[in-house]
């Protein structure tokens, strides 16, 4: 089943995210977080890389990525994403003018965008979290998740990668955290309850992670720092 936003619409009938793009690439995330994660590439210490996992199109990948060039990144950007449209991404893309078939290989499209802006993509194609295994293991300074929200898949993506995290230094994004969270109290519907993965992850671990920036009305999108290591609560 669909990880995304895209699939609470499909199942619950609401869309509450905007669906302004990124310099012509179509978005699922709006413009001031588009800003900020150029704000957050451009603070790049050269500590790490930067990994998103949850790419579609390429407009949060390319916002970082343009932040990132410009404080000098030359390490591989790695992108994790199935990119084959579902009716939801197709109807998102119309709205912005972009025409896809359903099932359509959305990977092409997806380097086309964000190779204009960076060229080392490592884009791994395929289902998540089976794919997050051929990662290299390289320190990581950026980490992107706009894709893995319930679990098991959320607690087996964020494992794949926190023995990379640099305490004191890595940007975790979770790009629909506000989605979930802001209505768990009144939402009862269907498997919403799954959806507050991410949520329930941050709260158990909240002493290992501060909050940089979140954008609760906009968006849905939370960025924490990641300040010490995890003695992990859970199997
Ligand atoms: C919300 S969209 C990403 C939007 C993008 N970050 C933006 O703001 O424009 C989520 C993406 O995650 C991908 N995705 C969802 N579940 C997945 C899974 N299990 N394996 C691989 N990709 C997945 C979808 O294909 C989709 O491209």
């Amino acid at each position: 089943m669909e990880e995304t936003a895209v699939k609470y619409e499909d199942t619950f009938g609401i869309d509450r995210k905007d669906t302004s793009n990124m310099k012509g690439i179509p978005a699922m995330s709006p413009p001031e977080v588009h800003d900020y994660m150029r704000d957050l590439g451009r603070g790049w210490a050269g500590q790490g890389l930067a990994v998103e996992v949850g790419c579609w199109l390429g407009a949060t990948s390319a916002a970082l990525l343009e932040g990132l060039v410009e404080a000098g990144y030359d390490k591989p950007f790695w992108a994790f994403d199935r990119w084959k449209a579902n009716g939801a991404e197709v109807r998102k893309a119309k709205e912005q003018n972009v025409t896809l078939k359903l099932r359509q290989d959305l990977q092409s499209i997806y380097m086309q965008n964000v190779c204009k802006v960076y060229p080392k993509i490592r884009a791994v194609k395929g289902k998540i979290p089976y794919t997050l295994k051929s990662y290299s293991g390289d320190p990581i300074e950026f980490c992107m998740f706009d894709a893995p929200k319930r679990n098991p898949m959320f607690i087996q993506s964020i494992r794949a990668f926190i023995p990379y995290f640099i305490p004191g230094v890595t940007v975790l994004g979770l790009l629909d955290y506000y989605f979930y969270a802001g209505r768990r109290d009144v939402q009862k519907k269907g498997d919403w309850k799954k959806f507050l993965a991410p949520v329930r992850f941050m709260e158990q671990y909240k002493d290992n992670f501060t909050m940089l920036q979140e954008f609760p009305e906009n968006g849905s999108c939370v960025f924490f720092k990641y300040e010490k290591s995890i003695q992990w609560k859970q199997k």
